[in-house]
């Protein structure tokens, strides 16, 4: 008999195609309720995730005792719980590097949008409401020769650098570890959270969701920054205190936010919908055509490499 693997979502088939010779089930393209999930674990050996199903230790027994693997397609985790899937001796992988770039593009994307304007142009002009050009009308803030904060400077803090450096930006980190290559490719200067927030003209946040992350960014940090700062957030959305944020936006305590990520997804904390000056992206932030793909076809991949016995690529719990 072939081993059971349960796809939660629809897939790109390039995260199919290794699976072939499993006993395959995909649910579909919204993400399963609950108590259906919990149905389809039943007598499952491998379990390929998104970030937008919560996998724990009632899910893990649900499958019986065959589980070996949660290959999640996404390098966020902080939906599947580690300890459990330790306890239980179940491998989780994830799918770290393949989405570096595309996710960078976006919170530059954001960056640019937020600082220029875009969201709060591009209504003007749907409403049939842009009537003239006009010396003061919708001025931003430069980017270029600008300073950018990035905190979490990882692999994908680093591809947002990289791009930061082609527009001519210093580069600040705050990181849990130093990072001397880094520094040194990026001419990036280490510092305290505060006194990043303070010397930041942008602050771009990726870091991981844990319990050190959980509201990094709140009222007090938003506080420290500078009025025309603009804060980008494509980690995950409890990083941010939304709440904390609508008012600081609402305040003109800083210029604008781009938002990829959100607390409680897919909801919004309702007064960001009513602000002009943050733009907001529904998590798109690895949503390119070649980048699921590769992300599907690596989760694959570490399914096929636990149960035929061998190391996955791509670990996070050793
Ligand atoms: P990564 O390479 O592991 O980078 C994360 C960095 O954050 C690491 O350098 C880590 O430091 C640092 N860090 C962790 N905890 C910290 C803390 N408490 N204070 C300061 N720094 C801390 O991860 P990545 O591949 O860049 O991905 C980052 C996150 O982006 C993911 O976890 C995911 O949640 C999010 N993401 C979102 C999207 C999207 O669609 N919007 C797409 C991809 C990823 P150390 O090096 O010292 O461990
Ligand atoms: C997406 O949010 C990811 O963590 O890959």
């Amino acid at each position: 008999m072939p081993d059971r693997v349960l796809v939660t979502r629809e897939i790109p088939d390039a995260g199919l195609r290794p699976l072939e010779s499993f006993d395959v089930t995909v649910l579909h393209e919204r993400p399963p309720e609950r108590d259906e999930l919990l149905d389809a674990a039943r007598g499952i050996s491998a379990i390929l995730a998104t970030a937008t199903e919560k996998i724990d230790a009632e899910v893990m027994d649900a499958t019986g005792e065959g589980l070996r693997i949660i290959a999640n397609m996404a390098v966020g985790y902080d939906n599947v719980d580690i300890e459990a899937a330790l306890d239980r001796g179940v491998v989780v992988t994830n799918t770290p590097g393949v989405l570096d770039e595309t996710t960078a593009d976006v919170a530059f994307m954001l960056l640019l949008a937020a600082s220029r304007r875009l969201g709060e142009g591009e209504r003007l002009l749907r409403a049939g409401l842009w009537e003239w050009w006009g010396p003061k009308q919708l001025m931003g803030q430069d980017v270029w020769g600008k300073k950018l904060g990035v905190v979490g400077f990882g692999r994908i803090g680093q591809s947002v650098a990289r791009r930061a450096r082609g527009f001519g930006m210093d580069i600040l980190y705050h990181n849990r570890s130093r990072k001397p290559e880094a520094e040194a490719e990026f001419d990036a200067r280490r510092m305290d959270l505060d006194e990043l927030l303070e010397a930041a003209d942008f602050i771009s946040i990726h870091t991981p969701l844990t319990d050190e992350t959980q509201h990094l960014i709140g009222t007090p940090e938003l506080e420290k920054m500078k009025p025309e700062a603009v804060l980008v957030n494509t980690s995950r959305g409890p990083v941010v205190d939304e709440a904390a944020l609508a008012d600081a936006l609402e305040n003109g305590q800083i210029f604008a936010a781009g938002l990829d990520v959100y607390e409680d997804e897919p909801a919004v904390y309702p007064k960001l919908l009513e602000l002009e000056n943050v733009v907001l992206a529904p998590h798109i932030g690895s949503a390119s055509v070649e980048t699921r793909e590769k992300m599907a076809a690596l989760a694959a991949e570490n399914i096929v490499a636990v149960l035929s016995g061998e190391e996955p690529k791509t670990p996070v719990n050793g």
